[in-house]
């Protein structure tokens, strides 16, 4: 018998993998990756490997960081609230996120979300396997990877989603297991979100209803991700680089860290902040600000602790036509002047979310085709 060196084992190997079929034995467990991890392995799956991290990209300075924005008294002090804003509108054009801390949720209530998320990814698998679904009109959904079947590596990473508005998902539709705890984190976030869109209007000179009346925050729904340790952290990714394709996210992380975003072509580390949560705006969100207020990339690193939870909101109305999907979305009229021409032709949501999702997460910004 001839004895193969490495080289032509890595070649017989490359010759006769076949990713679809591991892709679909993997999307046919129902497990998500945490599956994979209960059942021990050590090595993972090669439908998973991105390459090598390219680390020259990392941000020396530790000072550089997400500016931390806080709400306290902002409503009954209106010279505190116009520096609040001054805050936020660099903020958002500078980095596209901040932090806020004091936003009136307790963090008794964030600290159950966390543990309600984690309770359902930890529960006995033949429970959280009824709830696996691809089917995108379900309004509760488990999958692992929205973009499992692109061709792109996979992520470390496992989700559980529901959706809030217009159409909020009954509570007998929701698991036992974080029933409640979802209910009320859901109603509170929403609210949270009307004052964030307020702020955020303010902050770009127009009336503070003015984003909520163009619907921004018509649509919402929340998924709740799992990042299960990674035994190889260093072949593949929690959340491959991306910009979000909505109006705004607001991102609840523990405090395991592990979030970046690319700042000045550098990954800055966005440091888990107890009882802080993330705000950043989202493609669309910059489509109408004529690119004042910036969708920034950002990716999770895998690690070799965790688990790893997070709770991430988005706000954007839904595609469907008939629930204002054929809205047409442009530059906002009163931003625009002579110094300050267009850059963004109409879309409407749906156009935009099709486009986004056929692309994948490939790293490139799905804005580019909507330029002028
Ligand atoms: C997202 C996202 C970051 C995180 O869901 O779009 O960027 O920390 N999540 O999970
Ligand atoms: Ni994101």
């Amino acid at each position: 018998m001839v004895v193969k060196n490495t080289n032509q084992l890595e070649e017989a190997t490359n010759s006769t993998y076949d990713r679809e079929a591991e892709v679909k034995a993997f999307d046919d467990s129902k497990a998500g990756v945490n599956g994979l991890v209960e059942s021990g392995v050590s090595k993972i799956p090669r439908m998973f490997h991105t390459g090598k991290l390219d680390i020259t990209k990392i941000a020396g300075d530790s000072k550089l960081s997400v500016p931390i924005v806080d709400l306290k008294d902002i409503h009954a002090n209106p010279a505190l609230r116009v520096e609040v804003i001054d805050k936020i509108r660099s903020a958002c054009h500078e980095w596209g996120f901040f932090q806020v801390i004091n936003h009136g949720i307790h963090v008794t209530v964030l600290d159950e979300m966390i543990n309600g998320i984690r309770s359902f990814h930890e529960q006995d698998v033949d429970v959280r396997k009824e709830f696996y679904t691809r089917d995108l009109k379900k309004k509760v959904t488990y999958y692992s990877n929205g973009t499992l079947y692109s061709g792109q590596a996979a992520n470390w990473r496992d989700t559980f989603a529901f959706g809030v508005a217009p159409d909020p998902v009954k509570p007998n539709e929701l698991p036992p297991i974080c029933r409640d705890i979802v209910i009320e984190y859901s109603q509170k976030i929403s609210d949270l979100g009307f004052t964030i869109f307020e702020l955020l209007s303010e902050a770009l000179g127009l009336d503070p209803s003015y984003l909520k009346e163009l619907n921004c925050a018509e649509g919402h729904f929340i998924m709740g991700h799992y990042y299960p340790p990674c035994p190889e952290p260093e072949l593949t990714m929690g959340t491959a680089k991306h910009s979000d394709f909505n109006f705004m996210t607001l991102l609840l992380q523990d405090q395991l860290g592990g979030l970046q975003i690319l700042h000045d072509d550098k990954w800055v580390n966005v440091p888990p902040v107890h009882g802080a949560l993330v705000v950043n705006i989202g493609d669309l969100l910059q489509l109408i600000t004529n690119d004042r207020f910036v969708s920034v990339n950002h990716r999770v690193l895998s690690q070799n602790t965790g688990p790893r939870i997070s709770v991430a909101s988005f706000f954007v109305n839904s595609p469907d036509p008939d629930k204002g999907g054929s809205k047409i979305y442009g530059p906002i009229k009163e931003l625009l002047s002579e110094e300050n021409r267009p850059i963004y032709k109409d879309v409407t949501i749906k156009e935009y979310l099709e486009h986004y999702f056929a692309k994948g997460l490939d790293g490139n910004s799905a804005l580019e085709p909507f330029k002028l």
